[in-house]
C-alpha cells in the first residue's frame, strides 16, 4: 500500500485531498505542529524517517495582499519557492512522484480568451513571482510530476469568497464586488477530485507529467460570482439583508489592494481534460454543491 504525504493537509485543498486520496493508500498529513515546512532541515529529515512514495504538496504562502509586505519576503520564499524545490528533488532523487499546485496570478492578465498552458508567464505580484518560480522547480526537477495550476479556490468549509460572501450577505443590504476581474471558480472539492484521476493515470504511465490547468468550466467575474451566491443561497431558504440586485459591480480601480490582481484568469482545460477523458464541469453546478454543504452546519 503507498504511503501519501500530503503538505498543507488543513487548507482548502489539503483537508479535501486527505478524504479523496484515502483508496490510494496511507495518507499522512503532517500539521504545522508537527512539521513546520519554512524548516528546510526538518522536512528532509521527515521525508527520511517517512519515506513516502509520493508527496502531494497543497502548503503555500496563499494570502496574496500580505505577500507584498516586507516583513513576509522570507517567509513567502521559503513556502512557495524553496519548499517546491526542495521536495522536487527529493522526488526525482528517490523516483516517486510529486503533485504540485500552481496559480492562474502566474499570468499577467492581459486578453480575454482562456490561456493554454504554453501562454507566457508573466506575474504582476508577489505571489505570483514565488508560485511561478516554485512551479519552474518542479516542472524542471526530472521528477514524475504533475503542476496543477487552478483558479479561485474555494469550498464549504476555510476563509474563502463564497464564505466571506455569505457572512457578508447576513450583514449587509449593499455590497460592492470588483466586476472586471474574470475567472472561473473552482472547488477544492474539485481539485481533490480530479487529483486522484491524474495520479492514478500518472502512476500508470496513461498520462504524461508536466502542467496541467485545473479548474471548472464557464466563467464569471467576482460579481457575478457574488450574485450567484446570493441567488442560491436565497433558493435555498438562507436568510440574507443581501438581495442579489443591490450588490454594486465596480472597477478593479475602484478597489485599491497591495497586490495587483490579474484582470483574465480564464484558464483553458482542454488539455487535462484530454489527458484523463474528462469534461470539467461548470463553475455553477459545483458552488450548488458546496453552497448545500455549507449549510450542513
Ligand atoms: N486559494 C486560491 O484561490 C488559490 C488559487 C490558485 C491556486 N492556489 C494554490 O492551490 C494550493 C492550495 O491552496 P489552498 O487555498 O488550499 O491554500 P490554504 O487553504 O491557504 O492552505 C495552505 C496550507 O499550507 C499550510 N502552511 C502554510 N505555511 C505552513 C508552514 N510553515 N508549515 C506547515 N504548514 C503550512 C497551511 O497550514 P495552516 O492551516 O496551519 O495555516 C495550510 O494548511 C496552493 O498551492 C495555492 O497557491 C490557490
Amino acid at each position: 500500500m503507498s504511503r501519501i504525504l500530503v503538505l498543507g493537509g488543513n487548507g482548502q485543498v489539503g483537508r479535501e485531498l486527505q478524504r479523496t486520496l484515502a483508496p490510494l493508500g496511507e495518507v499522512m498529513a503532517p500539521g504545522r505542529e508537527i512539521l513546520d515546512l519554512e524548516e528546510a532541515s526538518a522536512v528532509a529529515a521527515y521525508l527520511v524517517e517517512q519515506r513516502p512514495d509520493i508527496v502531494v504538496n497543497a502548503a503555500a504562502w496563499t494570502n496574496v495582499d500580505g505577500a507584498e509586505a516586507l516583513e513576509n519576503q522570507q517567509t513567502v520564499t521559503r513556502l512557495n519557492e524553496y519548499l517546491p524545490a526542495q521536495l522536487a528533488g527529493y522526488a526525482a532523487r528517490c523516483g516517486i512522484p510529486l503533485v504540485h499546485y500552481s496559480s492562474d496570478y502566474v499570468y499577467d492578465g492581459g486578453g480575454n480568451t482562456p490561456r493554454s498552458e504554453k501562454a507566457p508567464t508573466s506575474p504582476c505580484s508577489r505571489y505570483g513571482d514565488s508560485k511561478l518560480a516554485g512551479d519552474r522547480s518542479v516542472l524542471e526537477s526530472g521528477a514524475k510530476h504533475l503542476v496543477l495550476r487552478t483558479s479561485w479556490v474555494y469550498g464549504s468549509r476555510g476563509v474563502n469568497f463564497m464564505n466571506t460572501m455569505l457572512r457578508l450577505g447576513r450583514e449587509r443590504e449593499t455590497l460592492r464586488v470588483v466586476d472586471d476581474q474574470v475567472g472561473a471558480p473552482t472547488t477544492a472539492r474539485l481539485i481533490a477530485e480530479v487529483t486522484l484521476l491524474a495520479l492514478q493515470a500518472l502512476l500508470q504511465d496513461r498520462m504524461a507529467p508536466g502542467l496541467y490547468h485545473l479548474a471548472s468550466r464557464g466563467e464569471t467575474s467576482w460579481h457575478g460570482f457574488a450574485c450567484d451566491i446570493f441567488r442560491q443561497a436565497l433558493a435555498k431558504g438562507v436568510a440574507l439583508e443581501i438581495a442579489p440586485e443591490r450588490v454594486a459591480p465596480i472597477p478593479t480601480s475602484d478597489y485599491p489592494t497591495p497586490a495587483v490582481r490579474p484582470l483574465n484568469s480564464r484558464l483553458d482545460v482542454s488539455r487535462i481534460e484530454r489527458a484523463l477523458s474528462v469534461r470539467m464541469p461548470d463553475w455553477r453546478s459545483q458552488l450548488a454543491l458546496a453552497l448545500e454543504e455549507r449549510l450542513k452546519y
